[in-house]
């Protein structure tokens, strides 16, 4: 997959040696909770994910140019919700060590600009579960509009149903905001 570079961040494809920084984020319990996976426990659970990422080429690491860490993930996934191929889902966590920085919209304004430039896709989707509103303000300020909510339409790794609140940016919206800035 294609390397997409911001002012602060590399997106690039994940390789297994990224493990010790991938644990790092995906062991705790806030990041898992909140992005509805089991917390890693053990390096190898950071391993086996990342296998899969690397599989499915559609994952991207978050390296931190200044440190050279990978710091989170982004990604660009079948669209859970509809069945149209020309749409896809974002998906995203950050380490809470880089957190409030501005770095996560700043990689998903690098992956729109990706997904409708480069991809062609014609409608991008992005869902947070009704409590997560770190993940709601990144969704808004990269300029999604909300289609409304799910009940109980996800489920937490513990078995909890959630809502789901769920988002959507249009490509003709986007390039036409896009001409008036
Ligand atoms: C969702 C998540 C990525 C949001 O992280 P975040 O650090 O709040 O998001 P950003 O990197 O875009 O930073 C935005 C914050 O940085 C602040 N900020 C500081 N400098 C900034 C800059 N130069 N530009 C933009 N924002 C800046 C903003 O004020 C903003 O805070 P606010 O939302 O309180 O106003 C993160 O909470 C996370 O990974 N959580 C766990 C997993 C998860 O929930 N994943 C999403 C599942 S749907």
């Amino acid at each position: 997959m294609e390397t997409l570079t911001t002012q602060r961040l590399l997106l690039r494809p994940f390789k297994l040696s990224d493990a010790a920084d991938e644990f790092e984020f995906a062991s705790l319990e806030e990041v898992g909770f909140n992005a509805g996976f089991k917390p890693h426990v053990t390096i190898e659970d950071s391993e086996k994910i990342i296998a899969t990422f690397i599989a499915q080429d559609e994952v991207w690491a978050i390296e931190h140019k200044e440190t050279g860490k990978v710091i989170g993930s982004i990604g660009l996934h079948p669209d859970s919700l509809r069945k149209d191929l020309n749409t896809k889902e974002i998906g995203y966590v950050l380490s809470p060590k880089f957190q409030k920085q501005g770095l996560m919209l700043e990689a998903v304004l690098a992956v729109i600009d990706f997904a409708f430039n480069k991809q062609n896709l014609s409608l991008l989707a992005a869902n947070h579960f009704s409590f997560n509103e770190s993940s709601k303000r990144v969704i808004l300020k990269a300029g999604f509009n909300y289609d409304g909510v799910i009940r109980r339409a996800r489920c937490l790794y513990e078995g909890t149903k959630v809502d789901l609140m769920i988002y959507s940016l249009d490509k003709k919206k986007y390039f036409n905001k896009k001409e008036k800035e």
